[in-house]
């Protein structure tokens, strides 16, 4: 259930790898990892067990989220605020949640998500770290446990969008742009021919 601003939902270069589609669109590149290997040969670089002796919990699923922490994540990347309610049902329609929250202070410091269709295909989005806590890890472990989820549930082509400048974040974890020649596409209103 979803309560109080609150969310209680639903809940790399990685050996074996094989890489699929990808491309430009405005600022963004797509890109795309696929494996034949289940989730649970996916190696994590840090465990769970560190990140907790380092004072973040490993929280998967949108349970005990506060949206509005989250949102003041978003905001401080630049992210644009969204409406908490949006990002609710986002989040209801969502595959994969894994998020670090940081015990201490209880709150959200690193997060991502992956719709996708249950079975063969998702797409990461919204990845972010708080200011803060950037360049120790934690976005890494995040987007390894994403993949670890979605490989465990035999889903092998996965994709996501990059900001240009972190298309080096994402290379080293199995991701690469445009493989095989195979350009990704996003409908653009803007440039839809009259
Ligand atoms: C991109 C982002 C998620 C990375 O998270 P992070 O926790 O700072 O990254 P990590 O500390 O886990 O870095 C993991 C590795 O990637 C490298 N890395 C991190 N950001 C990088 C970047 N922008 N370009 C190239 N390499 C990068 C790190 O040096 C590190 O390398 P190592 O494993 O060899 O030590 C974070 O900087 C962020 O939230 N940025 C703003 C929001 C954003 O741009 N999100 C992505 C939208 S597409």
């Amino acid at each position: 259930m979803f309560l109080h601003g609150s969310i209680s939902a639903p809940h790399p270069p990685f050996p074996g790898l094989r890489l699929s589609p990808g491309r430009a669109h405005g600022r963004q590149v797509a890109m795309a990892a696929s494996s034949s290997r289940g989730g649970e040969g996916y190696p994590l670089t840090i465990s769970d067990e560190k990140l907790e002796s380092r004072g973040f919990a490993v929280r998967r699923g949108a349970e005990g989220l506060e949206l509005e922490e989250l949102n003041a994540v978003f905001v401080a990347v630049g992210f644009p605020r969204r409406d908490p309610e949006r990002i609710r049902v986002a989040l209801e329609h969502t595959e994969a949640v894994v998020w670090l929250e940081q015990r201490k202070t209880r709150r959200p410091v690193a997060f991502g998500r992956a719709t996708g269709d249950g079975v063969f295909n998702a797409i990461i989005w919204d990845v972010v770290v708080d200011p803060s806590f950037q360049g120790i890890g934690l976005g890494k472990a995040v987007i390894e446990r994403l993949l670890r989820e979605l490989l465990g549930k035999g889903i092998s082509n996965i994709a996501l969008y990059s900001e240009p400048r972190v298309l080096g974040f994402y290379r080293p974890l199995g991701f690469v742009a445009d493989p095989d020649g195979i350009r990704g596409m996003v409908y653009s209103r803007k440039h839809k021919k009259k």
